[in-house]
């Protein structure tokens, strides 16, 4: 089965500043059942080492969306996407598969294309998170976004923001992407209602005009 770059994406890994890593994890484990009950962001120690425990209840969380920032009050647990759809009300990002199937919730972070319900909004903090409301200025959509209307790429639409996000993605790091490159870029996207002829005619429109 091919690689796909939305599935390199680190599931598991949370950097220092936004949460707990496999080895705090491992580490918090050994801690007495006796300990007290965390609520909210604590230090405790763990092997005689101070580890920072978030949850599981609400702690702040700050995400830059589109440029903009929010402040928001969430448990550790909340995936990206569920904070922007249920928090944000930025509901591009659609959920179909829950599970880094089917791409449907695909946004940019650092302006790489990842699954929304697989990274933990905790762990996105600090970074520029990209979605399809930032793409269509004013009353004029973005090419990609004309070139799916253009060419009737879409029937139901659920996997349309994923799929226009995934290929702006692969146009940014690649003006001049190769078949292969966009084939690479998109193929963990999915379309139920088989839209492929329409996408791949608003492929070959938007490369030939230039996004
Ligand atoms: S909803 Fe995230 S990959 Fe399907
Ligand atoms: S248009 Fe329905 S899933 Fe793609």
């Amino acid at each position: 089965m091919q690689d796909h770059p939305l599935k390199d994406e680190p599931k598991e890994k949370v950097d220092e500043n936004s949460g707990v890593s496999r080895r705090d994890f491992l580490k918090i484990s050994t801690i007495s059942a006796a300990a007290v009950p965390i609520l909210g962001t604590k230090v405790v120690q763990a092997a005689g080492e101070p580890v920072k425990v978030y949850g599981p209840g609400k702690v702040p969380v700050e995400l830059i969306v589109n440029g903009q920032k929010h402040a928001l009050q969430l448990e550790p647990r909340v995936t990206l996407l569920d904070a922007l759809r249920d928090q944000l009300e930025i509901t591009g990002a659609k959920r179909v598969c829950d599970r880094a199937e089917c791409g449907a919730c695909t946004v940019m972070i650092e302006n790489k294309a990842v699954y929304a319900c697989t990274v933990l909004a905790i762990e996105a903090q600090g970074k520029a998170i990209t979605t399809v409301e930032s793409m269509m200025q004013g009353e004029t959509l973005h090419s990609i976004q004309q070139a799916f209307v253009d060419n009737d790429a879409s029937q139901c639409g659920f996997c349309t923001p994923g799929f226009v996000v995934a290929f702006k993605a692969v146009l940014d790091k690649y003006p001049d992407a190769t078949p292969e490159q966009i084939r690479h870029g998109l193929s963990g996207n999915l379309c139920r209602c088989g839209t492929y002829h329409g996408i791949h005619l608003a492929i070959a429109q938007t490369t030939q005009k230039g996004a």
